[in-house]
């Protein structure tokens, strides 16, 4: 189910790059399950919203040849312009600085496919903001999301072992499948198309656990604290309908 990565990974200097580059669970591989319920050519023009290193971004250009304009918050168009230049992907990979929440600077109808790994759940959660990305997506196009998600619901019943890590960001971002279900069925112009626990979750965090980032040592007791009960990823792919 992932040729592409575990290709890629078959080498150490490429495992070594991805250990340097990942911001969280495995974007690349989270990229390619995400991407095996789409048709992705090198004719599309695609938005990576939250894109971090790139990784995702690399991944649609390599692998597809499609034309991505990566976009970030918290890392800077200029670092991942260098990275691209640096794998021969300037060409295709457009870097670009946005913030979600206050507006995009693209045209409406301009993308064939929008896509989110591991970022959209920071600024996705309200109910005007996937209204406000769908007018950028062109009629028949799609919105593809690989976020994080919890099995179900906490409430106020946080589970004890998840107590010393659930704060009041994660309850914030942190939502089950039917909760992104209920908040996205509420959009006009779009159909939900595939909603589902993605299988590469175990796998994507190991190897995420595996870089050396702070964060990731940060998640290890976490992660070992939930052992495999509570966390999943969820990914949706909504299609762009005609009004
Ligand atoms: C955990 S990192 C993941 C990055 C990358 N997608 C990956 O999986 O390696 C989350 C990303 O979401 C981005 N992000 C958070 N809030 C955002 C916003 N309001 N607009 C755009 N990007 C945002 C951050 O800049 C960050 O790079």
């Amino acid at each position: 189910m992932y040729p592409f990565t575990d290709q890629f990974m078959s080498n150490d200097k490429n495992v070594e790059f991805l250990k340097a580059t990942m911001m969280g669970p495995n974007a690349m591989r989270l990229s390619e399950e995400l991407s095996s319920r789409l048709n992705i050519n090198d004719s599309m023009r695609i938005l990576d919203l939250g894109c971090g290193r790139g990784l995702s971004t690399m991944f649609l250009v390599k692998k597809y040849g499609a034309s991505v304009f990566a976009a970030d918050l918290w890392i800077s168009p200029t670092e991942n312009y260098r990275r691209f230049k640096s794998l021969g992907i300037d060409g295709e990979a457009m870097p670009i600085s946005v913030d979600a929440t206050k507006g995009l600077p693209f045209a409406n109808g301009y993308f064939d496919l929008l896509f989110t790994v591991d970022a959209y759940h920071y600024f996705g959660n309200t109910a005007g903001m996937l209204p406000s990305l769908i007018p950028l997506v062109k009629e028949g196009g799609y919105i593809a999301v690989a976020i994080p998600g919890i099995k179900y619901e906490f409430g106020e019943n946080v589970p004890d072992e998840m107590k010393p890590f659930w704060n009041d960001e994660m309850a914030r971002t942190i939502h089950s499948l039917a909760w992104w279900e209920n908040l996205w069925s509420k959009a006009g112009g779009i159909k939900i198309v595939d909603i589902r626990e993605m299988n590469c979750c175990k796998q994507a965090w190991a190897e995420w656990l595996a870089s050396p980032d702070p964060h990731a040592k940060e998640d290890v007791k976490m992660m070992e604290a939930e052992n495999g009960q509570y966390f999943n990823f969820i990914q949706m792919i909504a299609l762009k309908q005609g009004i």
